[in-house]
């Protein structure tokens, strides 16, 4: 039976007996303590504890859930999966044991003609709680089950809670016997690969609180009503209805594994059980990989999307240890997406998002993944012949910091040496580095500010900022400076000459530029006494982090210390700034989407209409990478995300996996600024849009090197970035024009003519070269006699260049034999040059000429100057009109000689 109609006919038999279907949740739901979804009930727990009333008595779902604590055991036994399906049945105070009893029994029993499971009733067991009588005699007088096949087990196993506070209760589980073959007799208590669980029935009727284990918590007290919470493992029942040996090979996750199979040179059932393994990794967490995008994690260092990033990088060595050595997750995604959708359809619909995030993370990291395996294997092997058995912290730190490697892949790749790792010197490490970097930053900081104008009201009257909830606030001037000195009053003919001061007030909707947002622009005018007064606010800074100072122009009137005044900020700035900040914040989530966790923030700067973001990494980014971030940050901006912030302490926000910038001193109360949930989470105290489709448009400009493995990416915003495209549109239409091609075609038109020039330029080459041999024999043919010397000394027509010349020139001299001879060229070249190349053979020179005596009063006459040793001599000068007279002059010359 295949897995869809598996749970079809979980819903229809529930429905059947009057429950409400309700949709499976997000994997994520809204509690801090709960890291994903775990069990079907987790949607219904203020129902259980009374928090909520019921729309129903009855509800039945298929809930998707995630569990990691067990991911070492993915594969290894055949029966753990990271993500799973559960079939939950729900009771909110109205059936109770007998009936949760009565309804699994049935179905599990029931023929499959007549839509149950038509599992054998003599192959099930039983399990409960120590002391539930009750459900002992239930279990025989409703299912007949023997005394024998039901068996009492502790807190650990039969007393059910989610792990944290909240609803519990004792419960019953379910177990199907698959035979000797698969372990010893004894039920459940002896062997649970043979005993397989397949449904908990959960009585959930007590509320819990803290504890330390499954089995040691406080009972606060009864629930308001006794209820039933019930888990079916889907891929379980699949297991045995498909008659396959683990859950990894049943129908939703083998096409995974015959995928890789059909791809890596090491096939799977052939006998190597950690080849096996690593197959049944890859088909589990691709599937939960996908699922886990698709309720909006992203791979990050913390949290969440820390488990992501664990299972998307498992997968990968798991397949390059298969012998795979081309990228996989765009395909493995594809399988997920086949198998699941039908009952997930969220899964296509998102397709393209899940499948980008996927790949990107397979791109960052296999990267890294070749040199930081080498650096493993040759720290493994150096540990090893010193005969140690751990690996040191260095190693370890150097692996996760340099080449992306989880803490736990480096612990898993030693415990396959057969080493451990030195965890505590690789945290210290970890916290060495932090340290390190704020202490760089705050010496950095202190280096600048000059306190002494503003001491008095640095400590004792902090500037309240009022500008996240109004542009326009009515403030008092609490000081007023004037080039660094104290004024009680300033005007406009008594300010500097461009009137420039400085202004402290006691509240400002101004943001004063800093977290790389520069500052707001905007008016502070005069009310009351000095209404005319007015300045136009172009920067305003913060003193030692609590004063304001606005730097302004007076344009008109008087500023009085103690008067009031209303500072506003120009809305249009304030837009576009708060476009650029949460620009920002897109590009640099999009950055992180793509290249993963060693892109790591090193500062940013975004002003209205541009912003732009500085990066760890090494080497230039591709233009697959970088058309990547910008469409991932395009979509972002696209799926209109709503834009929170709020604030809360420093180590629960880290918890949350907000980014912080690196090395930056951070107080204990923080503002966060969150984007699309899980998307974009950082420590921000800027301004932002509210929904990210205010950003507008985001346009990467370019990407470049600001230092040694530092990149900036460069990017405009809103109306700016539309400006800009619309400004590449006109050029790209005006060339299309002028080739004459549609803008498609103009990359190839122009590709073509550049072609056609450089075979057009070589021609021409080669049809002067041929002018001038022709030239050659018929300046020989009319050779004169001069003295003793047969003289050349000809205008050459056509634009010859100095090349041609001398080419000519040897031509020439060769054919005039070993009798003393004299070659003389002189062309009108080019944009009015006048090329000249004097030649003298060896008898000539004899006769006591050399060239490059003979080539000056040549030079002289054109306006130019040349030069050369005895046999040859070059120049040239400029104007056509000295060209006779200067072979005149050469043929004097040599006569006199
Ligand atoms: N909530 C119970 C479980 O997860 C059914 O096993």
């Amino acid at each position: 039976m295949q897995t869809h109609e598996i749970r079809k006919r979980f819903l229809d038999h529930f429905v059947k007996a009057g429950h409400t279907e309700v949709p499976s949740a997000s994997v994520i739901l809204d509690d801090p303590n709960l890291l994903f979804v775990n069990a079907g009930m987790v949607q219904f727990v203020p129902y259980f504890l009374g928090q909520r009333t019921p729309p129903w008595d009855r509800a039945v779902s298929v809930q998707k859930c995630i569990r990691t604590p067990d991911i070492d055991e993915v594969g290894i036994t055949t029966r753990h999966n990271t993500f799973f399906q559960m079939a939950g049945n729900f009771s909110f105070g109205d059936y109770f044991k007998k009936g949760a009893i009565e309804f699994a029994w049935t179905l599990l029993t029931n023929p499959q003609d007549q839509g149950g499971y038509g599992f054998d009733p003599e192959r099930i067991w039983a399990t409960v709680y120590l002391d539930d009588d009750e459900a002992i005699s239930l279990w025989q007088e409703v299912a007949g089950l023997p005394l024998e096949r039901i068996q009492r087990r502790g807190m650990a196993d039969n007393y059910w809670s989610m792990g944290i506070p909240g609803p519990c209760g004792p419960s019953s589980e379910i177990y199907y016997d698959r035979g000797p073959e698969y372990g010893i007799d004894g039920g459940p208590e002896a062997n649970e690969d043979r005993y397989i669980e397949i449904w908990n029935l959960v009585f959930m009727q007590n509320e819990r609180g803290e504890g330390t284990s499954k089995s040691d918590f406080e009972i606060l007290g009864p629930l308001p009503r006794k209820n039933i919470d019930t888990g079916m493992g889907v891929e379980r029942v699949a297991c045995l209805l498909q008659d396959v040996d683990n859950v990894y090979e049943t129908d939703l996750l083998r096409p995974a594994i015959d995928l890789v199979a059909g791809i890596a040179p090491r096939g799977y059932g052939r006998g190597n059980h950690s080849d096996d393994v690593r197959y049944r990794i890859i088909a589990d967490h691709s599937r939960t990989a996908a699922i886990i995008i698709g309720d909006g994690v992203s791979p990050g260092n913390e949290g969440r999307g820390y488990v992501l990033r664990r299972l998307l990088r498992r997968i990968i060595r798991a397949a390059k240890l298969l012998g795979v050595e081309q990228p996989i997750m765009a395909e493995l995604m594809v399988t997920v997406r086949d198998a699941m959708s039908p009952s997930y359809p969220e899964l296509g619909r998102d397709f393209d998002r899940i499948q980008r995030i996927a790949v990107a993370e397979e791109t960052a990291f296999n990267r890294t993944l070749a040199s930081g395996s080498r650096l493993f294997d040759d720290a493994a092997r150096t540990t090893k012949s010193s005969g140690a058995t751990v690996l040191s912290g260095t190693d370890a730190f150097t692996l996760h910091d340099t080449y992306g490697f989880p803490f736990e892949l480096t612990l898993e790749m030693a415990a396959e040496a057969g080493l451990s790792v030195d965890e505590e010197g690789f945290r210290g490490l970890m916290a060495e580095q932090r340290q390190r970097a704020k202490a760089d930053a705050a010496a950095r900081k202190q280096a600048h500010t000059d306190l002494t104008a503003y001491r008095d009201l640095v400590d004792t009257h902090p500037t309240q900022f009022t500008g996240f909830d109004e542009l326009t606030t009515e403030a008092r001037i609490l000081g007023i400076f004037v080039d660094g000195r104290r004024v009680p009053v300033v005007g406009h003919d008594t300010a500097t000459a461009q009137h420039r001061i400085e202004l402290v007030l006691d509240r400002s909707p101004f943001y004063a530029e800093s977290g790389g947002q520069i500052a707001d622009e905007g008016t502070i005018t005069g009310t009351g006494a000095s209404q005319t007064a007015k300045a136009a606010v172009s920067d305003v800074q913060k003193i030692a982090k609590t004063l304001w100072v606005h730097r302004a122009t007076v344009e008109s009137g008087e500023f009085v210390e103690g008067d009031t005044v209303v500072a506003a900020v120009d809305p249009r700035w304030r837009h576009g700034a708060t476009q650029g900040h949460s620009g920002t914040h897109m590009v640099h989530a999009a950055l992180r989407q793509v290249l993963g966790p060693n892109a790591v923030q090193a500062g940013s700067l975004n002003r209205p209409g541009y912003l732009r973001f500085d990066f760890n990494w090494q080497g230039a980014l591709n233009d697959d990478q970088r058309s990547q971030i910008e469409e991932v940050t395009n979509q972002a901006v696209e799926a209109d995300f709503e834009v929170h912030s709020f604030t809360t302490d420093l180590e629960k926000a880290k918890s949350m996996g907000a980014m912080a910038l690196f090395g930056e001193a951070y107080p204990d109360e923080v503002r966060v600024v969150e984007i699309g949930g899980p998307f974009s989470l950082e420590l921000c105290g800027g301004t932002h849009v509210r929904n990210s489709a205010q950003i507008g448009p985001v346009t990467i400009l370019g990407e470049s090197s600001v230092g040694s493995g530092v990149r900036r990416v460069e990017a405009y915003v809103g109306l700016d970035s539309f400006r800009h495209l619309a400004k590449e549109r006109a050029l790209m239409a005006g060339l299309a024009s002028t080739l004459k091609v549609p803008s498609e075609e103009v990359p190839a038109r122009v590709a073509g003519l550049v072609e056609r020039l450089r075979a057009a330029e070589k021609e021409l080459d080669r049809m002067r070269l041929a002018n001038a041999r022709a030239a050659a024999v018929n300046a020989v043919a009319g050779a004169e006699q001069v003295g003793k010397v047969r003289l050349v000394a000809q205008r050459m027509a056509g634009g010859m260049s100095a090349g041609d010349l001398r080419t000519l020139v040897g031509d020439i001299r060769g054919k005039l034999g070993s009798e003393p001879a004299v070659v003389a060229l002189i062309a009108e070249g080019e944009n009015d040059s006048v090329p000249f190349v004097v030649a003298v053979n060896a008898a000539a020179q004899d006769l006591g000429l050399r060239a490059n005596e003979l080539v000056k009063p040549f030079g002289a006459a054109v306006n130019g100057r040349g030069g050369g040793k005895a046999d040859l001599a070059q120049g040239s000068g400029k104007g056509a009109a000295g060209i006779d007279a200067a072979l005149a002059a050469l043929r004097a010359e040599i006569d006199r000689s």
